[in-house]
């Protein structure tokens, strides 16, 4: 067993997709782990839409979009590949990494049916925080809705990952989430959700409901003064993205750019690898 307690709704999640017979019902049961979408007249061509409407928008707002048919992109967090199919289409090379290896499994499927299939890896990160992939071998390392979902440490040392694997004058977009008003309550709310996902019998129930799932499963809340330190020294033209609807992180000497497309509690760490 993992000894991560933020894993199990991330394995729940997975095993069930394992039990589904078709990619559509997958997506019916288990999609909402990633988009948060539910109804029975869901299916994998629509799933997969939501992410071709962010890929090239995050892409274009990050300044990212130039020269990607020659390039590689490492997903780090690529679930079942709703912005997987997308990228294989637009990047010559791609990597999907996800602690789950089931949802690695549905994300070839996906991106069989609606990608490019020959131009994608996986990478099963079994620990959730080293990717195997070698030093200096990607030209950009993304990571959506994903880092929010790891212990602090982990979250950090994926962070160090995309910027270990990414090839000087490469990039790297990376995706947080910091506090809101809304956490005086989730968090502890979150919290004691996630300590009951280890208790035999009722814990793996709640891990697989919608409602606890989505409670407990934000294990952090990161903000550019506590990421930065990580990585800073081995980046330059560091950028952070927030919600025009937030206040500006005001980091000394760092820039901030706002894009409507970020959530309030979020905010992108772009970077250039030195
Ligand atoms: C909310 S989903 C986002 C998936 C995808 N980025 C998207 O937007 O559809 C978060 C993904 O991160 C994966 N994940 C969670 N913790 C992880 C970790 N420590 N290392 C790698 N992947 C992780 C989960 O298995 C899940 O597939």
């Amino acid at each position: 067993m993992s000894r991560r307690k933020q894993h199990v709704p991330w394995t729940a999640a997975g095993t069930a997709s394992e039990q589904q017979h078709s990619a559509d019902d997958v997506v019916r049961e288990t999609g909402w782990v990633f988009n948060n979408r539910t109804g029975r007249e869901l299916d994998l061509a629509a799933f997969v839409e939501t992410g071709d409407h962010e890929t090239l928008a995050y892409l274009q707002a990050f300044g990212l979009d130039a020269g990607i048919e020659h390039q590689s992109l490492v997903e780090i967090g690529s679930g079942i590949g709703r912005m997987t199919a997308s990228f294989s289409r637009m990047f010559a090379r791609v990597t999907a990494c996800d602690l789950d290896g089931a949802f690695l499994e549905r994300c070839r499927e996906t991106v069989a049916q609606f990608g490019r299939p020959e131009r994608l890896q996986t990478c099963h990160v079994d620990d959730g925080r080293t990717l195997l992939i070698a030093d200096a071998s990607t030209d950009l390392a993304f990571s959506y809705i994903t880092l929010q979902h790891c212990h602090p440490s982990d979250a950090l040392a994926l962070t160090r990952e995309a910027v270990r694997i990414t090839r000087p004058g490469g990039h790297v977009a990376l995706n947080y989430r910091t506090w809101t008003a809304s956490d005086a309550a989730l968090w502890p709310a979150g919290k004691v959700v996630r300590g009951s996902f280890r208790v035999p019998g009722v814990g793996p129930m709640l891990a697989r409901h919608r409602l606890t799932a989505r409670v407990g499963w934000q294990a952090n809340r990161l903000g550019p003064a506590t990421v930065l330190p990580e990585v800073a020294e081995h980046l330059r033209d560091v950028r952070l993205v927030r919600s025009p609807q937030r206040s500006p992180f005001g980091v000394a000497g760092v820039e901030e750019t706002t894009y409507v497309g970020v959530h309030p509690s979020h905010w992108w760490l772009i970077g250039t690898v030195r």
